[in-house]
């Protein structure tokens, strides 16, 4: 479902999603603290590659994205072909030890809950320690659900914070930064939480 919402609506994505939002940036700035010059981050679920890809070129580290939509993942191609783009599911990714951060921005909420401390897993154990990683999470508990964007469904699950914090407390890595993107409004918003989290 998900991966022909996003090729239906890539350009309208593409349009919509060029500027950091909130903390963004702080965030990837965090991730990027632990990563040396000229390391790569790898970015599952990384969409078109604008604002996050983008900032990590200009900050002199390279970039492997990673995503299911070959129409958002031809857009991120073309605006930064000198990075690595691979069309995969992030269940089906197998991470190399080649990375020194990873995003996993608004992009693990797409799959059912019980996938995400597996994908989670394979990331971490690709890390060096001191590596960061960055995630959002839903915000509030919930049974998974479908919402529209652009006319098109979506499917959205997650773990709350707390369970996403224990997830990686399990996986070897301590909290950075852990903070509400957006308070959940009791109805449709499920609230949006953020992590940073540090491979100890
Ligand atoms: C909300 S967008 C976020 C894109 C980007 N991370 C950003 O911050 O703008 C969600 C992205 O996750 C990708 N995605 C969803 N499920 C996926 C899966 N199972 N495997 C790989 N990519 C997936 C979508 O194609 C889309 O690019």
């Amino acid at each position: 479902m998900n991966r022909e919402s996003y090729n239906l609506i890539a350009a309208q994505w593409a349009a919509a999603r060029a500027a950091f939002c909130g903390r963004e940036r702080d965030y990837l700035e965090a991730v990027l603290a632990t990563a040396p010059a000229g390391s790569t981050i790898l970015d599952l679920g990384c969409g078109t590659g604008r604002p996050m890809a983008e900032h990590i070129v200009a900050q002199g580290r390279r970039v492997l994205g990673v995503d299911q939509s070959e129409a958002l993942l031809g857009i991120a191609r073309g605006n930064l072909p000198t990075e690595r783009w691979v069309l995969s599911t992030m269940q089906a990714f197998e991470p190399d030890r080649s990375f020194q951060g990873a995003l996993l921005w608004d992009s693990l909420f797409h799959l059912p809950r019980d996938e995400h401390e597996p994908i989670l897993r394979k990331v971490v154990d690709a890390l060096p320690p001191g590596a960061r990683l960055m995630l959002t999470v839903g915000g509030s508990a919930h049974p998974a659900f479908t919402d529209t964007m652009f006319g098109q469904t979506f499917s959205y699950d997650s773990n709350t914070p707390d369970e996403s914090r224990q997830i990686l407390a399990r996986l070897g890595c301590h909290i950075v930064i852990g903070e509400f993107m957006n308070l959940p409004d009791g109805g449709r918003d499920k609230g949006r939480y953020a992590i940073v989290a540090e491979k100890t």
